[in-house]
């Protein structure tokens, strides 16, 4: 009751919350860094994270905390504004000591806000929201630089984060050393120090998410994530858990062991002729008398069509290489 209903409470909480954050913002950027220095490895951690519980789990945790930490930040806010009554600070009147940041936690907050919601929508409701609801695109969840190539290549992105990443920089330096105040460390010799630590983790980590933003964006812009032969390699890997339930063990074999061009133009074959097969009036009465094949059928045809839709964006949307038409491929394959 103490930590909702006192003012040293709810600070209390902001902090504990806040601190959580700073955490999961240093670990984030952290990985993002493996995405530059070793792209495939950053999609291996993708894969394992995914929607396995114990990711699961720490994504709930985390969504509480930001939870938490807005609904305090709303009430701390109210609270402040009804103990000033109607005199708001104003420009002329800014007492001293109080810095811009201090001021404007809660406007830089929805700012983030923003920029959070944006994210959420450009990656993980493709990559773990869509594991969870067992949605298959174009692109695999765990295809994490594929997520990457098309949020970057869109010129909006990097602006819009760097704008984020503003805001977030003011937020978190100051929230960095203010939550040790609010827990009662308030030694005249500590919190100046403190604000010295602050201000360099929050600029390094900053600092980091910008370049990764423009690493990110050069890359996507000039196709290296849908051309690079290693990161190919694993993209069409990553079909194997899908297309093995349809086509036995023999096709994660055919997946490992041939190469990315001949693997998506004989996937990609295999797709259309299939379907081709399948409109003749011929198959459609067998199907209908036999509805077990019928099903059987339509889940290879599901399997080969996300095949197909993967391939296909990799190639047509690569700067560096004309598509393939798979219509020239007329060699059955399975
Ligand atoms: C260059 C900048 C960034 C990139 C490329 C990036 C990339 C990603 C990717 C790929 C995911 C999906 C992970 C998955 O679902 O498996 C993700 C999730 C997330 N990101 Fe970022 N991120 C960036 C910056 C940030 C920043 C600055 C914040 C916070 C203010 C943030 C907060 C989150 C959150 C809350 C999630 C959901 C985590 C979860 O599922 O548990 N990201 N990000």
């Amino acid at each position: 009751m103490w930590l909702i209903n006192s003012s040293v409470g709810r600070k209390f909480i902001m902090a504990l919350t806040g601190a959580c954050l700073v955490l999961f913002v240093t670990f984030h950027c952290l990985m993002n860094s493996v995405a530059i220095l070793w792209p495939a490895a950053y999609n291996t951690i993708c894969e394992i994270l995914g929607a396995n519980w114990y990711a699961l789990v720490a994504s709930a945790g985390l969504g509480l905390l930001f939870v938490i930490h807005i609904i305090y930040a709303v009430m701390l806010t109210i609270q402040n504004r009804q103990a000033r009554g109607n005199v708001r600070y104003e420009i002329n009147r800014r007492p001293q000591g109080v810095e811009w940041s201090s001021k404007n936690m809660f406007v830089l907050g929805v700012v983030i806000l923003a920029f959070l919601i944006v994210h959420l929508i450009q990656f993980w409701a493709k990559m773990q929201l869509a594991e969870i609801r067992g949605v298959e695109g174009a692109i695999p969840p765990a295809a994490g630089t594929l997520f990457i190539s098309e949020a970057f290549s869109c010129i909006w992105t990097p602006i819009v984060y760097i704008i984020g990443f503003i805001a977030l920089w003011f937020h978190m330096n100051h929230g960095f050393w203010s939550m040790f105040q609010s827990i009662g460390w308030d030694s005249t010799v500590w919190i100046p120090r403190l604000k010295k630590i602050s201000c360099w983790w929050t600029s390094i980590v900053i600092a980091l998410f910008i370049i990764q933003a423009c690493v990110f964006t050069v890359k996507a812009r000039s196709g290296f994530y849908l051309s690079d032969s290693e990161l190919r390699e694993q993209y069409k890997e990553m079909l194997a858990p899908m297309m093995e339930k349809e086509y036995g063990k023999e096709i994660v074999l055919f997946l490992e062991m041939t190469p990315y061009e001949q693997a998506s133009m004989r996937l990609r074959s295999e797709y259309q002729s299939l379907k081709s097969q399948l409109e003749s009036p011929m198959a459609k009465d067998q199907l209908k008398q036999d509805p077990q094949l019928a099903e059987q059928i339509e889940k290879r045809l599901r399997a080969l069509e996300c095949a197909d839709a993967m391939f296909s964006y990799i190639e047509k949307n690569d700067p560096k290489k004309a598509e393939v038409n798979p219509m020239m491929m007329t060699q059955p394959v399975m």
